[in-house]
């Protein structure tokens, strides 16, 4: 089932109306499904079951305790990228043995910390970071498992400022230098190379560049698995695409699983993977209510409640999100859909096919759980929105709304002044 679907010409969330949700919570509001949530990790696991992967999701899309625990309880580790999304999934429960830490610039405090909590491994993007890494190990009388990431130089034909696979991009070390860093390792204490990790892209929606990844980075599994007692793990990170708008099919984890596992399977090496968007993305819908309807003497603007503080993705990347409305409607205009931060690249729609709405109608913006709230900021000095989680029938707050006061928590005005 749809997670977000219309019935009697209203939108529910599950089995709850999103009119009531907004009625009782506020707008602006995401609202996730519990069940898309569960049914995502599901589908992923039976599809790549062959291989049985640890499934690691990816914390940053979405760090809400409450869908961070779901996953949890339901067997996925987590994929952090700082000592905060550590902290966040340690805390909902979530062991250290299925926790990976990747990104290019942990901090000696970070990697402490991953260190005392027993994480699985350290994702190892550059030279001076695994000899930080070393050195904190042996400060800490111990050894610490490291994976190194590399970057295959493979297009993943997505967005440009989400690829992170192509050699101009920070991540990783190219194949000839991971090769040299991996045999590095032997020589260093207190580090020991268990497997190697790639990461190259995010919204793809086509096997063919795991694919090539893969056919670079296979022969180097094989040579550090003969070379190295403990290597074991072969990380293929996350990237599979989700679908925006009708027309764009997503990543099937079936033909997924069909193109890889092959790949994967001889191998013999423990399998992670590290979704994020496939798991959460479609999972979110963000409420907002129209404040009033604007013409100009070329353009219509629907303006929201909703903006690129609740919601940076149209900005940062013009990415498009479909807006639907709460009680449907036939009638359709164009008009741009903006909301009232003071930025010329505050929209969530532009000359777009728009319901025809009025002032205090209820819109949801589609596909928001994946790089939504996580993303949102304070900008304008608009509180953070409020989250909701749905299941069934059932619905509770996850996350309160902000208030003034959280505005100005943390600041001080110096004595002097
Ligand atoms: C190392 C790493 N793994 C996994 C992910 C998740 O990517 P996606 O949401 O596309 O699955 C990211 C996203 O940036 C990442 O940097």
């Amino acid at each position: 089932m749809e997670a977000f679907h219309y019935r009697n010409g209203e939108l529910y969330g599950e089995g709850v109306r999103l009119q009531e949700l907004a009625d009782e919570y506020g707008t602006p509001l995401f609202v996730y499904s519990h069940a898309h949530f569960t049914e995502r990790l599901g589908s992923l696991r039976t599809a790549m079951a062959e291989v049985d992967p640890l499934i690691c999701f990816s914390v940053k899309v979405n760090t809400n305790a409450a869908v961070i625990k779901l996953l949890g309880q339901r067997g996925a580790g987590a994929d952090v990228v700082s000592g905060g999304e550590l902290f966040r999934a340690r805390r909902v429960g979530i062991p250290g043995e299925r926790i990976v830490f990747a990104g290019v610039g942990k901090t000696a405090a970070e990697i402490d910390y991953g260190i005392q909590e027993g994480i699985l491994f350290f994702t190892v993007e550059s030279e001076d970071e695994l000899k930080l890494i070393s050195e904190r190990a042996r400060r800490l009388h111990t050894s610490v498992r490291v994976a190194v990431r590399v970057n295959p130089d493979v297009d993943p034909a997505t967005h440009r400022f989400i690829s992170t696979g192509k050699k101009e991009n920070k991540f990783g070390l190219d194949v000839a230098r991971a090769a040299e860093v991996c045999g590095r390792t032997r020589e260093m204490e207190g580090v020991q190379l268990v497997g190697l990790h790639m990461h190259i892209g995010s919204q793809i929606l086509s096997v063919e560049p795991y694919v090539a990844a893969l056919q670079r980075i296979i022969p180097l599994c094989r040579r550090f698995r003969e070379e190295h007692p403990a290597f074991e793990y072969l990380d293929i990170g996350g990237g599979l695409g989700i679908s925006y708008r009708d027309e764009e099919k997503e990543l099937d984890p079936e033909a997924f699983a069909a193109a890889l596992v092959p790949f994967l399977q001889p191998l013999g090496l423990k399998i992670v993977m590290e979704p994020g968007r496939y798991i959460a993305g479609n999972a979110g819908v963000l409420l907002t209510r129209v404040l009033y309807i604007k013409k100009n003497a070329v353009k219509k603007f629907i303006v929201v409640d909703a903006s690129m503080t609740e919601l940076i993705r149209p900005a940062l990347y013009e990415a498009y999100h479909e807006i639907l409305p709460v009680r449907q409607t036939r009638e359709r205009a164009p008009a741009d859909v903006v909301g009232p931060v003071c930025e010329s690249t505050d929209f969530l729609a532009l000359e777009r096919e728009m319901p025809v709405v009025a002032s205090g109608d209820l819109l949801a913006v589609r596909s928001v759980g994946a790089y939504g709230w996580v993303m949102s900021s304070n900008y304008n000095s608009r509180p953070r929105a409020a989250e909701v989680m749905v299941s069934g029938g059932r619905h509770a707050l996850i996350r309160r709304r902000e208030t003034r006061e959280d505005l100005v928590r943390g600041e001080t005005i110096p004595e002097w002044l």
